[in-house]
């Protein structure tokens, strides 16, 4: 790669003692030569969606700025949860406040989606329920490979992913969506 790749996570806990946000904190140091990750800014502070409130003020700063970055992006990670076999209400509702924006940031952007649980299938099904909504958004979701992070809390230490086979997984996964960025990426 000769030129930065900018890369954006997006994390789908809000929760202090997050699992996902431990996976996406170890991002930067698996990832490989010329990627530079950068985190999102918190969904957290983004109102839950209104139609009425997009009709009357238009779209929050805090979902214009979640757009920005990732239009500014050359490829959005996603770290996230599964909640009850699918995406976190919070993570889907920024996403519904996203795809409101006439000039679609996530259109043509190539995605990649990593999980992690406590659970030993590590937010499988959430993955197939985000790439649904990716859809709409017209996003470049990468297939394979997958990075699922089961029994997490296992692998994790010190605010990191530290089970050494998961790393390799990680990184392998963030050296293939540099490679699709390049292949993909505006
Ligand atoms: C509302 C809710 C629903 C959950 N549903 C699932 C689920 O469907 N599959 C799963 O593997 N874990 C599920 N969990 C457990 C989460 O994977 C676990 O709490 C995890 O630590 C949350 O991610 P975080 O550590 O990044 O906050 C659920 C947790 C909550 C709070």
């Amino acid at each position: 790669m000769s030129k930065e790749t900018k890369i954006l996570s997006i994390c789908g806990s809000l929760r202090a003692g997050s699992l996902n946000r431990m996976l996406a904190n170890s991002l930067q140091e698996l990832a490989p030569n010329g990627m530079m990750i950068t985190e999102s800014p918190s969904i957290g502070d983004i109102p839950i969606f209104n139609g009425d409130v997009l009709s009357a003020d238009g779209v929050p700063p805090s979902v214009a700025a979640l757009a920005d970055a990732v239009a500014a992006a050359d490829g959005v990670v996603f770290v996230t949860p599964e909640y009850n076999f699918s995406v976190p209400g919070g993570l889907k509702n920024a996403l519904d406040w996203v795809s409101r924006i006439p000039d679609q940031p996530f259109a043509g952007k190539p995605v990649g989606i990593q999980t992690a649980s406590p659970g030993p299938l590590g937010g499988a099904r959430v993955q197939y329920h985000l790439r649904q909504v990716l859809v709409f958004l017209d996003a470049m979701v990468m297939n394979k490979p997958e990075v699922f992070v089961g029994l997490a809390g296992q692998r994790m230490d010190a605010g990191r992913l530290v089970d050494e086979d998961s790393r390799k997984f990680v990184s392998d996964h963030l050296a293939a969506f540099a490679t699709y960025v390049g292949r993909y990426g505006g």
